[in-house]
């Protein structure tokens, strides 16, 4: 068992492969944390607490007069607001007196095999369904995953109000998960102000803070700065989890690098608004929260009520960012991801949107669809402009009906005949948007969000559709199954253009309007769950305008995501790195784009291009009919060769050689078989210098004591990893290689 309870010292202990969580209910029942980090014998690790008479930092009445308690200083599991904890907190509740005030105390726990998971919410899970089993190639490793689940309940002292707080010991994946529910036992209704899913104490202070910030075109740059005193904070109001901040953050020590050091990771698994904040204290401790943005949140629990705080992730590392990253991606591609998709190949799919943008009908897609047939391309993607009146982004959004006249045919007719050139076909959708400019709007504009008597916030000339109500989203999701049961559709994306305003649901009175944004995830989440189960099949990749949803808790239901609107393969470098910290690259939608770029105008080789969608799901988005012959080969190469290293790049071991920022010449990463058997390097030049030095990259993964070959030379595996690869020449800018290692057999 990997959850262990002492009953005398009330003493929790949870283990992973490689990972230890510990806490402890003491004597008078306040849970403090005692231990996170690496795994130990299961001893008491309070024994690290200092007490000491802390002036200004009140003691609990029951310490009687014991000056050296205070909350103010413990380490603790879940501190909840207004006794006498000054830190920020994990909840914020307001009684029906007024007040906030909430001393929570431990009450009982409960132990059970298995991992839990939550009533319409995302959450890790134990073991593959059937269906996933069924496709499996090869089985990812980790699959069937021992889980326990521990479930510690704190009472208020008040007694109107319980916290259930939810662990998942998920041993072989190296992760613990958290969650929250609370449930209301008084008699009347109880509003939480603010509910964190963790939170994380560490009695020291020497911590580097990491998170990932960016913008529309520009997602999840990476930054690491050291933890000073007072709070850091990321997060995001805008009713998704935004280009702007990740909800994924690691703790480090200082001296932490990419193969060595203590890491801790922390990803939510959650698309709305969110809050991670890091607090280095005047004891110089730090506190670690992740949960729901407080600022938009104010949500109704009425009596005998539940209410379920999303899932997080937590991770640690003892051998650096890498490993830390790992550990995610190897659970995020076996344990999150559901479904069909999760283990089976994924299509090379050709994407219209910046070929042809609006401009298009039936038969330029059908001649787009031929090349690319021609050239091994395996699905086909109409994006938008398809539906109602939508020749330009400015309309037509929330009519979910074919444009019969624009595509000169039928939906059935279009997908008949790109099926009989030998390609699935994929469809675009954007089922939370509106235009004003719409006849759904026409006949329905209160489910937009729209509050009565102040002008909407217009973004990108669109509106949004108040997705916590019930019949808003039934008629769309009816709409939506009309047009996919219309035609063979193996491919959904599922897009949302813009943030959320102007907050206000018709269906909720004036004192539950703080729900909305929480309800309106709930909503999504609930549509998602419902498109998967009917359309168990289908591949729904995410996005938002790009990777502006791109989180765990999206890829419960979509197992791909598009990472950026910004196609540009030297720009995708700092964004695909990025978001490998958090996320494996079988979840970032990545494609070959045409030259000049669309965003930047930067020119760059085509090789280039596929290098860098290749290191992700791998796709093209261009006008096939406007490629030369000479392009078309190249591109028949690609597609032979990324199928050929498809389980090595989708299934392997990912390793960032270097950082594209800083990098002065050569920016390399690697895909190494989890059995060290071989591996693929991609190297991407970032500047050439003529006359210039020799350049080498020391490898991961292998085989210290085995022999490689690498373009018919052969490298014992302990020189390519300490040494490193004299790497080729380039001769040209933005040049790059893809370099095969593979292990020579023994003689
Ligand atoms: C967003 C997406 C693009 C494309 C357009 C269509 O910007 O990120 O990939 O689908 O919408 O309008």
């Amino acid at each position: 068992m990997a959850i262990l309870f002492d009953s005398t010292s009330r003493l929790f202990t949870l283990t992973t492969a490689h990972s230890m969580y510990q806490m402890k209910a003491d004597r008078y029942g306040v849970l403090l944390h005692t231990w996170f980090g690496m795994k130990g014998s299961a001893f008491d690790y309070s024994y690290r607490i200092a007490y000491a008479d802390r002036g200004f930092s009140g003691n609990p009445y029951d310490a009687g007069d014991d000056r050296t308690y205070s909350l103010d200083a413990l380490p603790l599991e879940f501190p909840a607001y207004g006794s006498g904890d000054y830190r920020a907190a994990a909840l914020k509740v307001r009684y029906p007196d007024g007040t906030s005030a909430c001393d929570l105390r431990y009450l009982k726990h409960e132990i059970r095999e298995g991992k839990y998971s939550l009533p319409g919410l995302p959450a890790l899970y134990d073991a593959p369904d059937q269906e996933q089993q069924a496709h499996e190639t090869p089985a990812p490793a980790g699959c069937g995953s021992r889980s326990d689940t521990l479930i510690i309940t704190l009472e208020d002292t008040r007694r109107m109000f319980y916290v259930h707080l939810y662990y998942g010991v998920m041993e072989d994946l190296d992760i613990i998960t958290r969650a929250v529910c609370v449930e209301n036992h008084s008699e009347d209704d109880i509003y939480l102000e603010n509910i964190q899913s963790v939170c994380v104490d560490y009695l020291h202070g020497e911590y580097d803070l990491h998170t990932f910030y960016g913008r529309h075109v520009k997602e999840r740059n990476y930054q690491r700065s050291p933890l000073m005193h007072g709070s850091q904070s990321v997060g995001s109001t805008r009713g998704t989890s935004s280009h702007q901040y990740n909800p994924f953050l690691i703790l480090s020590d200082r001296d932490t690098t990419e193969d060595t050091g203590n890491c801790y990771g922390f990803s939510f698994l959650y698309s709305g608004d969110f809050l991670g904040n890091a607090e280095l204290d005047q004891y110089n401790q730090t506190r670690l929260l992740l949960g729901i943005h407080p600022d938009n949140f104010c949500y109704c629990v009425r009596p005998t009520e539940r209410f379920y705080a999303p899932e997080a992730a937590l991770a640690y590392s003892a051998q650096g960012l890498g490993r830390l990253s790992r550990i995610f991606h190897r659970a995020y591609r076996t344990h999150l991801c559901r479904g069909k998709w999760t283990a089976k190949r994924r299509p090379v799919l050709l994407n219209d949107w910046e070929g042809v943008y609006f401009d298009f009908d039936g038969d330029k897609l059908i001649q787009m669809a031929r090349d690319a047939a021609d050239l091994g391309i395996e699905l086909f993607v109409m994006d938008d402009g398809w539906f109602g009146k939508r020749d330009l982004d400015v309309s037509g959004l929330g009519d979910w009906t074919v444009n019969v006249k624009k595509l000169g045919c039928t939906l059935k007719e279009l997908s008949d005949q790109i099926h009989g050139l030998g390609l699935q076909f994929g469809i675009w959708f954007e089922p939370e948007g509106i235009n004003e400019d719409s006849d759904l709007y026409r006949a329905h504009p209160d489910w937009a969000f729209t509050i009565p008597g102040k002008q909407p916030t217009r973004s990108r000339l669109q509106l949004l559709l108040d997705f916590s109500r019930e019949d808003v989203r039934e008629y769309i999701f009816s709409h939506i199954c009309q047009v996919l049961d219309s035609a063979r559709i193996e491919y959904l994306k599922w897009d949302l253009n813009r943030s959320l305003a102007d907050l206000y649901s018709a269906s909720l009175p004036a004192k539950r309007q703080g729900e909305v944004m929480h309800r309106y995830v709930l909503g999504l989440y609930d549509m998602l769950e419902k498109l998967t189960q009917r359309y168990p099949d289908m591949l729904i990749e995410g996005c938002s305008g790009g990777g502006g949803r791109f989180d765990a808790g999206m890829l419960y239901y979509t197992p791909q995501i598009w990472c950026s609107d910004d196609t540009d393969a030297i720009e995708r470098l700092s964004i695909q790195y990025g978001t490998s910290f958090g996320y494996p690259v079988s979840t970032m939608g990545s494609h070959v784009s045409h030259c000049p770029n669309e965003q930047t105008r930067r020119i760059t080789p085509l090789n280039t291009r596929a290098t860098v969608a290749m290191s992700g799901t791998f796709g093209y988005e261009l006008d096939v009919n406007k490629m030369t012959e000479e392009e078309k080969t190249i591109v028949k190469a690609q597609i032979r060769e990324f199928k050929e290293y498809y389980d090595l790049i989708q299934y392997g071991d990912y390793y960032r050689l270097t950082d594209p920022n800083k990098v002065e010449a050569y920016h390399g990463w690697e895909f190494a078989a989890p059995d060290g058997s071989e591996a693929l390097l991609c190297i991407v030049a970032l500047q050439i210098h003529p006359n210039g030095p020799g350049r080498w990259m020391c490898l991961k993964g292998l085989k210290a004591d085995s022999v490689y070959l690498v373009h018919g030379q052969k490298y014992p595996g302990d020189a390519l990893m300490n040494s490193g690869l004299l790497l080729p020449t380039a001769t040209e800018e933005y040049e790059s290689f893809r370099l095969h290692i593979v292990e020579c057999p023994a003689v």
